[in-house]
């Protein structure tokens, strides 16, 4: 046998009792698997312990409720968060609402139009074509809809609704709001009474969609 060899076969009967030896003692470590699970240790008989007091959550502490959840004292907000960061930079939506509905626009073309439609009607392209849903997918052009609070439709995003699933680890918090902002600005888009539109907005609607019959104020449709 060469030396070579010799060292080649040491080593490897190292490796093996290592391996051996740390593989047993890890493997029958006394340890708890389940949160609350049952243990002779503490007096309470649980596995788990209370937090300290004043303990501060580290991290994603989500203090702002009415953001993060969409409802205030449990009921559904129907308004934006002040401010919302948007692609890094802080908004105010109640100066810069047009800012906010653009990125929703973006947003929600991304993820939501495939399904619901680039105007919301519900018949997105793979609605259409594919994917076979048990119900389909809403129609945000419905009175209910219409009526309903903004905080529905974060929660929406966040929790899903019915066979919808939730969006929630695709869309972050602020980003759901300005889609919220955009879907509101596409229910006005599409319920929208010509007669409160001032003559500028009503020749750029004409010069911009084919459909003018529904886009003029009814004393002027003949
Ligand atoms: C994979 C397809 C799909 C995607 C993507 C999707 N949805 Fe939905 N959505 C559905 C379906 C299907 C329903 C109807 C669920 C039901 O009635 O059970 C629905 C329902 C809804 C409703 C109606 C809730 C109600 O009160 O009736 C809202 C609002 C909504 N979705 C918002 C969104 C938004 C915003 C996005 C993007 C962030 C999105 N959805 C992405 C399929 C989708």
């Amino acid at each position: 046998m060469t030396l070579r060899s010799k060292f080649s076969l040491l080593g490897a009967a190292a490796v093996g009792l290592m391996a051996a030896g740390c593989h047993t003692d890890m493997w029958v470590q006394p340890k708890h698997h389940h949160p609350y699970q049952e243990s002779d240790l503490f007096a309470d008989g649980n596995s788990s312990r209370p937090l300290p007091e004043g303990v501060v959550i580290h991290g994603k502490a989500k203090l702002d409720d009415a953001k993060y959840t969409g409802r205030e004292n449990g009921k559904l907000v129907n308004r934006l968060p002040d401010t919302l960061t948007l692609h890094r930079e802080t908004v105010d939506t109640r100066k810069d609402l047009l800012k906010v509905i653009e990125r929703g626009k973006e947003r929600y073309n991304i993820f939501c139009s495939h399904c619901h439609g680039a105007t919301g009607d519900g018949k997105g392209m793979i609605a259409l074509r594919g994917l076979s849903l048990k119900r389909p997918p809403g129609n945000f052009h419905t009175d209910r809809l219409r009526e309903m609070e903004l905080g529905h439709f974060y929660d929406v995003i966040t929790k899903g609704y019915g066979v919808m699933y939730p969006q929630a680890s695709r869309v972050k918090p602020d980003d759901r709001w300005a889609i919220v902002a955009y879907i509101r600005a596409l229910q006005m888009s599409q319920n929208m009474d010509a007669a409160t539109l001032s003559p500028e907005e009503l020749s750029k609607v004409e010069a911009s969609s084919n459909m003018a019959p529904s886009a003029k104020p009814s004393g002027a449709a003949k």
